[in-house]
C-alpha cells in the first residue's frame, strides 16, 4: 500500500547572495515516514529545514504540505499546519524552569489546564520529571535537548524536524533519545538530521544525504551508508 505523501517538495532552492545554499531539490516523505537526513558541514541540511519551516523564504520551488502550497508561508502559518522545528540553534528560554518551558510550548495548541496536563505526560515520557523545576540554564546539554525536543512535541505537530538532537549527548543518552524517536514516529511524520552515524542507524530506515545543496544519494540506510560517494563526501570522517 502506497501513503500519500505528507510533503512534496519540488526544485527547492535557496540562495544567499553568491552561495546556493539548497539547489533544486526534490523530496519526498511519506504520510507517517521516518527520514534521516545526514551529509557533510554546510551540505545545505539546516537551510532546507528553515525552508519548510518558514524560516526563510525559498528563492524559488515549491514546498507542498499536504496538499498546500506552504512555499514563503511565514513560519506561525506553517506551524499551524502542524510543522514543528528543533532547530540546530537552541530556541528555550534558559531563564525558566523546564515545565515553563515545556508549558507554554503546549500552550501554543491547548488551553492552560490541556497544556499542563500536556506537559506532565510529556516530562514523564521524557523521564527528565526530576527535572521540572530546574532552570533550563542550568541543564547539562544532553538534557536541554531533551527539553527543546519536548517543547516541539508539545503542540502535537504532525510533521516534526529535528535539527541534530544528539549533538552533544552522551552514548547513554543518544540510546534513550534513540528510543523517543522511533516512539514518536510511531504517530508522526518526522525528518531527523544528524552527523551521529550511531544514532542513526539507530533509527533510520531510508536516508537521503546532502552534499553542495543537493541530494547525492536516497535509499536504505546500510546501503546508503556503506556507499563509496557518500564515504568520499565525508573526506575519510568515521561513517560508519
Ligand atoms: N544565513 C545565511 N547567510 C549566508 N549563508 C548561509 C546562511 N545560512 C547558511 N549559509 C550557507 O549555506 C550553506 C549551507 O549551510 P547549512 O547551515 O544549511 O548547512 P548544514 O548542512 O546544516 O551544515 P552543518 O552540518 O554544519 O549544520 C553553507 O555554505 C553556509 O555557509
Ligand atoms: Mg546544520
Amino acid at each position: 500500500m502506497t501513503v500519500a505523501p505528507i510533503l512534496e517538495i519540488r526544485k527547492l532552492t535557496k540562495r544567499f547572495g553568491g552561495v546556493t545554499a539548497v539547489d533544486g531539490v526534490d523530496f519526498t516523505l511519506a504520510d507517517g515516514e521516518l527520514r534521516c537526513l545526514i551529509g557533510p558541514n554546510g551540505a545545505g541540511k539546516s537551510t532546507f529545514f528553515n525552508c519548510l519551516s518558514g524560516q526563510l523564504a525559498p528563492t524559488s520551488g515549491a514546498v507542498h504540505l499536504d496538499g498546500h502550497d506552504i512555499s514563503g508561508w511565514p513560519s506561525h502559518a506553517i506551524a499551524r499546519l502542524g510543522v514543528g522545528i528543533k532547530t540546530q540553534v537552541p530556541s528555550v528560554f534558559d531563564g525558566l524552569e523546564v515545565r515553563e518551558n515545556v508549558w507554554l510550548a503546549a500552550r501554543r495548541r491547548y488551553n492552560a489546564r490541556e497544556a499542563k496536563e500536556r506537559c506532565d505526560e510529556l516530562l514523564t515520557r521524557l523521564n527528565i520529571q526530576s527535572l521540572a523545576a530546574h532552570m533550563v540554564g542550568e541543564l547539562a546539554h544532553g538534557q536541554r535537548q531533551l527539553v527543546e525536543i519536548g517543547m516541539v512535541i508539545a503542540s502535537d505537530p504532525r510533521l516534526i524536524l529535528l535539527d541534530e538532537p544528539a549533538a552533544g549527548m552522551s552514548r547513554d543518552e543518544v540510546a534513550r533519545l534513540a528510543a523517543l524517536i522511533s516512539e514518536i514516529a510511531r504517530e508522526r511524520s518526522l525528518i531527523v538530521v544528524d552527523h551521529d552515524m550511531r544514532f542513526i542507524r539507530m533509527i533510520a530506515e531510508t536516508v537521503t544525504v546532502f552534499h553542495q545543496g543537493r541530494v547525492l544519494i536516497e535509499g536504505e540506510v546500510d546501503k546508503v551508508l556503506a556507499d563509496a560517494m557518500v564515504k568520499d563526501v565525508y573526506l575519510g570522517k568515521q561513517v560508519v
